[in-house]
């Protein structure tokens, strides 16, 4: 009997070893790839250490508040947020022909961003995606301006609330390409809605970030805030999940 099984168990070594050598390759196969940038979020995994430094483990932050967290943001954003950076390296007179429909200006990610392929900047956005964002501490004595702002906006002055585009709980749009807002960095906020401002206030030329298709909706926005507003808004968005 015990014969039997041992010859058994010969015969069925092979079929149980390859069995398991496909394993991995199945579970590759049916591996979720994220909708909006056809990637796999695993593949952005094994790009991303180098992110960390400045991002925070898992895209969470606390490097510095003046960086912005990427856990929880959209695929479709980071991916288009990366390209944006890419064009933002080129003169300006090379960026229609490379096909910018978003511009953005910043020394630290163009070094980053210089030896990204297309491919890595989607599977980046796909993985940094998957992770769970931690809400930060919003400040409670400018909630109340920023929530009002936030949710109602001002008609009197055209200005639209925020809701409107990134949703009630601040979590964006993966479709629209509206950014996720909640629990962002106060400090880099701030930084940001000024950016844009300045953008708009310099008729959308020589932009850091807003000068172009759909940010410069943004602009217009962020053209009717005062920087008590911006403060308020950002702390607000801190807090905000
Ligand atoms: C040396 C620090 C540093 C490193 C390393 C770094 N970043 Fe950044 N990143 C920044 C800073 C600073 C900003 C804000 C830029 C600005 O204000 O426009 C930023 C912004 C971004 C944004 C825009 C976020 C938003 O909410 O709009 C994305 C996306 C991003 N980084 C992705 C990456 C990825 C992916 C990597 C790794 C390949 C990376 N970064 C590595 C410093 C860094
Ligand atoms: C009409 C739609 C719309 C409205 C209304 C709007 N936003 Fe935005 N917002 C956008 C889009 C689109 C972007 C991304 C633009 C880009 O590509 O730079 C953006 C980007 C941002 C960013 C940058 C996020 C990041 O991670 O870098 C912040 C912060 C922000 N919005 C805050 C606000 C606040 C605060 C309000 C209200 C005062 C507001 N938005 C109203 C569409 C909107």
């Amino acid at each position: 009997m015990k014969r039997v099984v041992i010859a058994l168990a010969l015969l069925l070594a092979p079929l149980i070893a390859s069995a398991e050598s496909d394993a991995p390759a199945a579970a590759a196969a049916s591996a979720k790839l994220d909708p909006f940038t056809g990637a796999d979020p695993a593949a952005g995994a094994s790009k991303a250490a180098v992110c960390y430094a400045c991002h925070g483990p898992g895209g969470n932050g606390g490097v510095n508040p003046a960086w912005p967290k990427l856990a929880g943001q959209h695929s479709s954003y980071i991916y288009e947020q990366l390209s944006a950076f890419k064009c933002g390296t080129l003169p300006a007179d090379q960026r229609t022909a490379a096909k910018c429909s978003d511009v953005r200006v910043n020394a630290i990610m163009a070094g980053q961003v210089a030896n990204l392929s297309d491919d890595d900047m989607r599977a980046l956005g796909a993985y940094f995606a998957t992770q769970k964002p931690v809400p930060g501490l919003g400040d409670k004595a400018t909630a109340a301006l920023g929530d009002k702002l936030y949710r109602a906006g001002d008609a009197s002055r055209g200005l639209p609330a925020c809701a409107a585009c990134h949703g009630p709980s601040g979590a964006g749009n993966s479709a629209a390409q509206f950014p996720r807002v909640s629990g962002q960095n106060t400090i880099y906020v701030a930084t940001e809605l000024k950016d844009y401002r300045t953008c708009a206030a310099n008729n959308f030329q020589n932009c850091d970030r807003g000068g172009v298709g759909k940010a410069q909706m943004m602009s217009t926005v962020a053209s009717k805030l005062t920087d008590a507003e911006i403060d308020a808004l950002a702390a607000y968005l801190t807090g905000l999940n």
